[in-house]
């Protein structure tokens, strides 16, 4: 399927019809506004917030930074001065001045397919301002944090709404996440109320979220920190159907579902929405007010709060929405993220519903009932942008193109991806059978620490080349640095770094600012560092070639190594981990960790499975570990540090190790290859 060029020769014009009507409908008008939004940050982010309602103008410049650890403290501001309320921007402009009251917000589609509900804009501003209220009455006030532990359900987007209009923070954790990873969440950001639901289903695996987030609570209490007020969706409980905004309860019947309630803790979200009226005023927030912390993998192990704050980012998200997927009003839109990543935050709830957009929220899996779920739901709404992960792809791709080709189709216009390189066969499957070669691919290349797209095709105006985040998005300015920190012109490789701030970067690590100085801007002072690496091709297209740093991609979720051996050393038989990623063809990379056992313990499938379970009960299912090697001994230099290049390629299967002189016993390599685990695969 793959054209037999090399990828940097395999360019893609969008087709004709893309153009008319384009936002930016050709590659020289992009060069145009690009050159604009570099010489004129002021003009070109002044002009986009002109759609915006602003309670007050802002007065000084409209981004001021410092990215210089040598000159001072890093910090980034936007629109200093001026107040607002992204609640209201997203909700009652669109209600009141754009006259969008009717027009449908959301498509829900719950696991279960049948389960169904429309809500449109003029309900969803209700339910939040009726939300808001209960927040109020709970005791929320500005500036308070919020934990939401949710599955996929309106009622999510709601509660973060709330939250941004009364300017409460929200702290949403994944609802994959364990009882640990959402107790230490709360712990940093000191959140006073936590929001959850009694349970959901992930295809037809039922998940009692309300027994892991009682949990949760318990582990804040023996660390000594108390929160005591918990709102709980009933979402597959029979209660229900009574509520005005409801999720209907999945149609199968759910015996195994456990709601433990303390009634000095618990609320019903039903019962309090029910006494709230649905009046209420927004606050108006600073620009620089927090607007969210979203939690995301350090290096060293504990992750990190990223905190945003609320005009940059509703900017940020509203102008890269509408350029990188060329929304236009009739539009029907689907990102199949799940909220609790930053991509269902910016590109299911804040970005598309800052332009008054209409989109799907899918609460289940590609894969359940079938393979064919994820086209039938795109026929059923008649869906024009498409927008998921690489590994969702290849995931698909394993079924062949008959589960694809059984539906139709011919809505979708264009097609976007997120989260890890797309390597260029799936890029091409995506392409043509998926998208039945009339769809352009954006593929968009950003982080939860950057708020939005920072590099990524537009599709009408860009010539695509498969794996190739292309260019950076207006007011971006990438470069390529080598180990000395020297910018590298023309064809190069190296780090990939930022020059300069755009509206929607994030502004600190919560609590702990140092950690957001050294992170980002330690290793090359004036640049920000994105940790990943880049090629530049002789065009000038951008080539992610991933992470740089000890962070792995695991279905495009990033994890960092400390972490997973962080879960591992914490079992009492393990005296050593180390943990690297190996090449998976759906996931990306997998988890492999070596093993090294105390003396005296055996190595056998009883304790791995423990280990497993371990990971999985610290930090969530997705660091589930794929392979556990038992490593007698690891590959360490003189100076007791371990080689995790040696342990990739051994992971890998890969023999030509490269130099390893400087390994203090050669040894440990040749045993360590003849107990890899996964041979054959
Ligand atoms: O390594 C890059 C990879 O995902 C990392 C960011 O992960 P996270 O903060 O979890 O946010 C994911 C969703 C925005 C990046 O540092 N990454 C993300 N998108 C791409 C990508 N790598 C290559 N191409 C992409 N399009």
């Amino acid at each position: 399927m793959i054209p037999d060029k090399a990828p940097e020769d395999d360019v893609f014009h969008g087709a004709e019809e893309m153009r008319r009507g384009a936002h930016v409908p050709t590659f020289d008008k992009f060069k145009e506004l690009y050159m604009q939004s570099i010489e004129d940050p002021d003009k070109f982010w002044g002009d986009m917030a002109k759609d915006f309602f602003w309670k007050t103008k802002h007065t000084g410049r409209f981004l001021d930074y410092n990215f210089d650890t040598t000159k001072g403290d890093i910090f980034i501001k936007c629109m200093e001065g001026a107040s607002t309320n992204i609640c209201y921007n997203v909700l009652d402009r669109n209600v009141q001045d754009r006259k969008l009251g009717d027009k449908v917000a959301f498509y829900w589609e719950g696991n279960e397919p049948g389960d169904e509900l429309t809500v449109t804009y003029r309900e969803l501003l209700t339910s939040v301002c009726r939300f808001a209220n209960v927040l109020k009455s709970q005791g929320v006030k500005k500036g308070d944090r919020v934990a939401i532990y949710m599955p996929m359900v309106v009622e999510l987007v709601v509660a973060m709404l709330a939250c941004a209009r009364i300017g409460a923070v929200h702290s949403i954790v994944f609802a994959g996440f364990s009882a640990e990873s959402l107790c230490d969440r709360i712990v940093d950001s000191q959140c006073s109320l936590l929001i959850t639901a009694d349970g959901f289903y992930r295809g037809d695996k039922l998940i009692n979220l309300k027994l892991l987030a009682d949990e949760a609570l318990q582990k804040c209490t023996d660390k000594g920190f108390s929160l005591e007020r918990c709102i709980v969706l009933k979402h597959l409980s029979k209660e229900a159907q009574e509520i005005s905004l409801k999720s209907p309860p999945a149609k199968r019947p759910c015996p195994d579902l456990q709601v433990p309630w303390n009634p000095q803790v618990d609320k019903c979200w039903h019962a309090l929405m029910a006494d709230s009226s649905d009046e209420c005023e927004p606050e108006w927030c600073a620009s620089e007010d927090p607007l969210f912390i979203l939690y995301t993998s350090g290096s060293t192990g504990k992750p990190k709060g990223v905190l945003h704050t609320v005009s940059g980012y509703m900017l940020y998200t509203a102008a890269t929405f509408k350029l990188v997927f060329d929304h236009r009003p009739d539009d029907i839109y689907w990102c199949t993220a799940d909220i609790g990543w930053i991509t269902g935050h910016s590109y299911i709830t804040y970005g598309p519903l800052a332009n008054g957009a209409t989109s799907v929220l899918f609460e289940g899996l590609p894969t359940y009932p079938d393979v064919s779920r994820i086209w039938e739901i795109v026929d059923k709404y008649h869906v024009s942008k498409f927008y998921t992960a690489p590994t969702a792809i290849r995931m698909l791709m394993k079924y062949g193109s008959e589960p694809v080709q059984k539906y139709k189709r011919d809505s979708l216009k264009v097609l976007g991806t997120v989260g890890e390189p797309i390597n260029p066969e799936a890029w091409h499957w995506y392409f043509t059978v998926v998208g039945d070669g009339r769809c352009p691919i954006v593929d968009t290349f950003w982080q939860t620490e950057t708020g939005g797209h920072v590099m990524t095709p537009l599709p009408a105006a860009t010539p695509m080349k498969p794996g190739s985040a292309t260019f950076p998005f207006f007011g971006v300015v990438p470069a390529i640095l080598n180990e000395s920190g020297e910018e590298l012109a023309g064809t190069s490789e190296g780090y990939l770094v930022f020059k300069q701030p755009w509206p929607g970067v994030m502004r600190t690590v919560y609590g702990n600012h140092a950690r957001f100085e050294s992170t980002y801007f330690k290793k090359f002072p004036g640049y920000y560092v994105t940790g990943d690496g880049c090629r530049r091709d002789k065009d000038g297209y951008y080539w992610i070639t991933g992470r740089i740093d000890d962070m792995l991609n695991v279905s495009g979720h990033l994890l960092s190594t400390a972490e997973v051996e962080s879960a591992l050393v914490g079992h009492e038989a393990v005296a050593e981990a180390a943990v690297v990623g190996r090449p998976h063809p759906v996931k990306g990379e997998s988890l492999y960790c070596f093993v090294t056992l105390r003396d005296g313990v055996k190595y056998n499938r009883t304790l791995e499975a423990q280990l497993k379970k371990q990971v999985r009960e610290k930090i969530g299912a997705i660091a589930t570990p794929d392979f556990i090697q038992d490593a007698p001994a690891l590959p360490k230099t003189r100076s007791g540090k371990i080689m995790r290049r040696v342990l990739r390629k051994i992971a890998g299967g890969e023999r030509d190790l490269g130099d390893i002189s400087t390994l203090a016993d050669s040894s440990v390599v040749e045993q360590l290859f003849q107990n890899r685990c996964g041979a054959g695969e």
